[in-house]
Formats: C-alpha cells, structure tokens, sequence
C-alpha cells in the first residue's frame, strides 16, 4: 500500500511529457528484460531456455498447466529459493523463490520482440495480467526472482544495465508518459 502511493505520482506527472526521446528512455529497460538472464523465462514457447545462447532447457523441462513445470519435473523439485553455493559448481541449477515459468494463459514474451513491440507488450494488461506499470515497477524494484537477474550464480552473465539504474530507467519512462519507440 505504501509503496503504491509513493509511485502514484508518475502516472500523473507522465501525461504532461513528451515522448520524443522514447528510443533512449525505452533503450536501458529493454536491455534488461531482453538479457537472456530475464528473456529465458519470458518466451512464447513452453521449455524454458538455459545459456546466454538460449538453448532449450534441458532433460524436457516444460512450462506445464500453471507455469511450475510438468507433474513430475516441476521446476521446485530442482531449483530452490535461492543459488546453490559454489562448491556445486558452475552448473548447479540457480534459485529465487517462485522459480517457474509465467502461466501458460498470459506467458508475457519478452524474447524476439522489437524495442517497440516489447514497450506495447508490457503497457497492455492482457499480457501482464491486468497489472499496470506502477505496479510492474515494484515488482521490478523489489521482487526476489528479478534480482536473481543481477546474483545469478555460475558463470552466468548479468544485464549490462545495473539494478538500481533499471528502476532509475523505469522511472524516468514512467514520469516521461511511458512513451514507445517508433
Ligand atoms: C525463472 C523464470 C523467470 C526469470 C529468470 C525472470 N522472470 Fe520475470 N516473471 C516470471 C514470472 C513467473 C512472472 C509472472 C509473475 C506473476 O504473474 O505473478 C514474471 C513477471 C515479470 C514481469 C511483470 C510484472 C508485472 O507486474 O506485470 C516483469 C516486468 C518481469 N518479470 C521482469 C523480469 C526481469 C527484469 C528479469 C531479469 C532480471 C526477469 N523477469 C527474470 C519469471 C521469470
Ligand atoms: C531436473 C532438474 C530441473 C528441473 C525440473 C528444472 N530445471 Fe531449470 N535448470 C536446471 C539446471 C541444472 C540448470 C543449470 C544448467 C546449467 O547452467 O548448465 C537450469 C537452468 C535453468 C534456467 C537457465 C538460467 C539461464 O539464464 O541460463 C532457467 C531459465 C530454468 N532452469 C528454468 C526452469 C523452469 C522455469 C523450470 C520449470 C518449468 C525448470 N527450470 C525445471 C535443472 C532443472
């Protein structure tokens, strides 16, 4: 509750900007979400994908009815809630708390899209399950599995674009209207 009202005024400072440098202000959150740390989980088909080449996960791993994997192989029965420690080595399955897939009725693809359909994609509800950007932009900010993204463990790459300069991207886009790139 109160970390919605101390956001609220974006939304309203955002209708008086111009979004004529939408392609700068778009550019570092779109870095982030297509980084294969966070594009992996976010795409239309239903294996999860591994690597900074994006492989299909491996031993058939599948999103499953609600996106915890197939009964049997659900995504718990390996990654737990947080990174296993090194001496697991650099290929022990990483952790956050609610490792899985988004469900398979809103699957909220990041990977493939251009910057511009990427920005459409995530201002419409019916992709992030009626959630609006405020509420994204906390999600962004404070959620476990996101930071995950920035401590993935192994030898993992992480986004070129810190957390905190994420949020401080995100705000700007929020305060500046939230504008597309063309
Ligand atoms: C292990 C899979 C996984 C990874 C890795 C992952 N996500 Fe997600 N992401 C999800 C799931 C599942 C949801 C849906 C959560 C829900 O609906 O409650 C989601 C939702 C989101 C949303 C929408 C939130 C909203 O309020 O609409 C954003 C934005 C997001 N993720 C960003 C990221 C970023 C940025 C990274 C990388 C730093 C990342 N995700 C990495 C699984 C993942
Ligand atoms: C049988 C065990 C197992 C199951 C079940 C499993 N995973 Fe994995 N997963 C792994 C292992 C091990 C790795 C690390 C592979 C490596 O680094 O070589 C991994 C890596 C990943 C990665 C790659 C991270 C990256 O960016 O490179 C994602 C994403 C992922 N799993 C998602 C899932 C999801 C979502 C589920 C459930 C639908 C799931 N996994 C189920 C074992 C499993």
């Amino acid at each position: 509750m109160l970390a919605t009202m101390a956001i609220t005024p974006f939304a309203s400072i955002g209708a008086f900007a111009q979004g004529g440098n939408a392609d700068q202000l778009f550019e570092p959150i779109r870095t982030v979400l297509q980084h294969p740390r966070c594009q992996n989980c976010h795409i239309p088909g239903d294996a999860p994908l591994q690597y900074d080449s994006g492989r299909e996960h491996a031993q058939f791993v599948q999103r499953g009815p609600r996106g915890k994997g197939a009964v049997a192989m659900e995504c718990a029965a390996c990654h737990h809630d947080e990174n296993l420690p090194a001496s697991y080595g650099a290929h022990a399955p990483p952790g956050a708390p609610n490792w899985q897939l988004p469900p398979p009725e809103a699957k909220m693809v990041f990977i493939g899209l251009s910057p511009r359909a990427l920005c459409e994609a995530i201002k419409d509800k019916r992709v992030t399950r009626g959630r609006d950007l405020n509420a994204m932009l906390v999600h962004v900010r404070d959620d476990k599995l996101v930071g995950w993204g920035w401590n993935p463990g192994g030898e993992r790459s992480v986004p070129p674009v810190s957390r905190p300069a994420f949020v401080t991207a995100f705000e700007q886009w929020l305060r500046a209207g939230a504008p597309c790139p063309t």
